[in-house]
């Protein structure tokens, strides 16, 4: 390299360093306060998971691009746009997961857990979409999704209506949730009507947006769910998918709205219900929400009996959902209470009375199991290590100086009333936990 090549090269390089840096558009940070929306939501969904029997999977992030353009279906906005796809160092086409469903049909076939056997999985984790970003529609984005195998019968979907219902009563959001459903019948039946859809539209071609026209070679069925007012003008008059179920699927549909009246779940049947992915017969629903605008949708699912055939398994029933972690959190986020980050903070002044601190925080650690104890370790005067412990939401600090050092005992105050009193190390375990005991 010469003189003047080296210097270009340090130019270049202090430029780049004064580009700001910023995350990736779509992908959101969470900031504590909103990570604990989450991890509240998780704990809650878990829990009532638990209590119906349903296991947890670890799937990977990455699989293979094939899985999703077989599975998910080639004409689906998913897989025609909206993958990050890439090709490895060996040259394999990857894609990081949009969905849950297609790698959990390919684990569990993989696996051997399908072949005449029930199964109730779930999984949790971020999923992939390029989409265009707005509020409650991120690139990468949370679900909670469950799945469940070799049951044929509607009580399994009534029973996954109950549990989402479940969820939502626990999180206290069920009175804005509506559920929504429809019955998308066998690949046979919606193949008729596919066909008597596709000759009515064809006569008002022109009259269709851009994006259902296009629809209308590859997916016409997703026309269903346009929400461009002069194509919801048009299918107004347009053969309704009801017409054409065959007749197993009508009862099966049947069936779960009997139950669901049984269990009196209110539900509305919404005949333009079809989703955005291929996968599905049968049963579909989607719980909706009007406090969120234009994303309203929380959780959608349904059946796909045929998808483990075409992962080359043997035919067996499939049904699911999955929940947008990211929606849910914004319902929730207006009454939510962040709760403090310590119980116990320790101030301390010079060098051997934080070295004490340290090593008293992890004798109390043993002792106070729980207790979320916080070490000052950047040092400050005091006062500010104190408006720290305010802060950090602790009921109590404890104060360790030169002197409380020599003489083992430290000063207990707590920062509610501002009391404060001297205590030995040895009196200290027992004193902490009645003061923390008491609400
Ligand atoms: P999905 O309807 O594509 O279904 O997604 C389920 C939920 O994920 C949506 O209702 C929404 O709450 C959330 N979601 C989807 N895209 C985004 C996004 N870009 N930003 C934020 N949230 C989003 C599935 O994924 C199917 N695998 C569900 C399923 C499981 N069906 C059967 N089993």
């Amino acid at each position: 390299m010469n003189e003047r090549s080296v210097r270009f090269g340090t130019l270049a390089a202090n430029r780049n360093q004064r580009l700001k840096i910023q995350a990736v558009r779509g992908m959101q940070d969470l900031l504590p306060g909103q990570k604990q929306i989450f991890r509240t939501i998780e704990d809650t969904l878990r829990e009532i998971l638990a209590s119906y029997g349903y296991e947890e999977l670890g799937l990977p992030v990455i699989e293979s691009t094939h899985l999703f353009s077989r599975l998910v279906g080639e004409a689906t906005d998913i897989v025609e746009k909206e993958m990050y796809s890439f090709d490895d160092r060996s040259g394999e086409s990857l894609t990081l997961r949009p969905e849950g469903t297609a790698g959990c049909v390919r684990m569990a076939q993989e696996h051997g857990l399908l072949f005449n056997q029930t199964q109730r999985f779930f999984y949790a984790g971020p999923m992939f979409r390029y989409e265009r970003p707005q509020k409650g529609r991120y690139r990468q984005f949370e679900q909670i999704g469950v799945e469940c195998f070799g049951m044929e019968g509607a009580s399994i979907d009534a029973e996954l209506l109950l549990m989402t219902h479940r969820m939502w009563q626990a999180l206290g959001v069920e009175g804005e949730m509506s559920l929504e459903l429809n019955s998308l019948g066998s690949g046979e039946s919606r193949a008729a009507y596919r066909e008597a859809l596709v000759s009515y539209l064809s006569g008002m071609r022109d009259d269709l947006d851009e994006d259902s026209q296009r629809r209308l070679q590859t997916n016409p069925l997703r026309i269903l769910d346009s929400k461009v007012p002069g194509t919801r003008a048009l299918l107004a008059d347009a053969p309704m998918l009801s017409d054409y179920l065959d007749e197993a699927s009508r009862e099966h549909f049947d069936e779960l709205r009997r139950t669901l009246d049984r269990a009196q779940l209110p539900y509305r049947v919404n005949p333009y219900i079809v989703r955005g992915l291929d996968y599905y017969n049968r049963t579909v629903f989607e719980w909706v929400t009007g406090s969120l605008g234009a994303q309203g949708t929380v959780c959608g699912g349904g059946r796909y009996d045929g998808l483990v055939e075409q992962i080359g398994g043997r035919p067996t029933p499939g049904v699911g959902f999955a929940i947008g972690l990211d929606r849910l959190a914004m319902m929730l986020e207006p009454g939510f209470e962040s709760s403090a980050s310590a119980d116990v903070y320790i101030a301390s002044m010079g060098d051997p009375a934080r070295h004490h601190a340290l090593l008293l925080a992890e004798n109390m650690r043993d002792r106070l199991t729980g207790a979320r104890i916080v070490v000052h370790c950047a040092g400050g005067k005091l006062k500010s290590q104190l408006k720290k412990a305010d802060v950090s939401g602790a009921k109590v600090a404890l104060i360790i100086g030169e002197d409380e050092v020599t003489s083992g005992a430290v000063t207990v105050k707590r920062l509610d009333t501002g009391e404060q009193e001297s205590v030995t190390e040895t009196d200290l375990f027992a004193r902490l936990s009645t003061i923390l005991s008491k609400e």
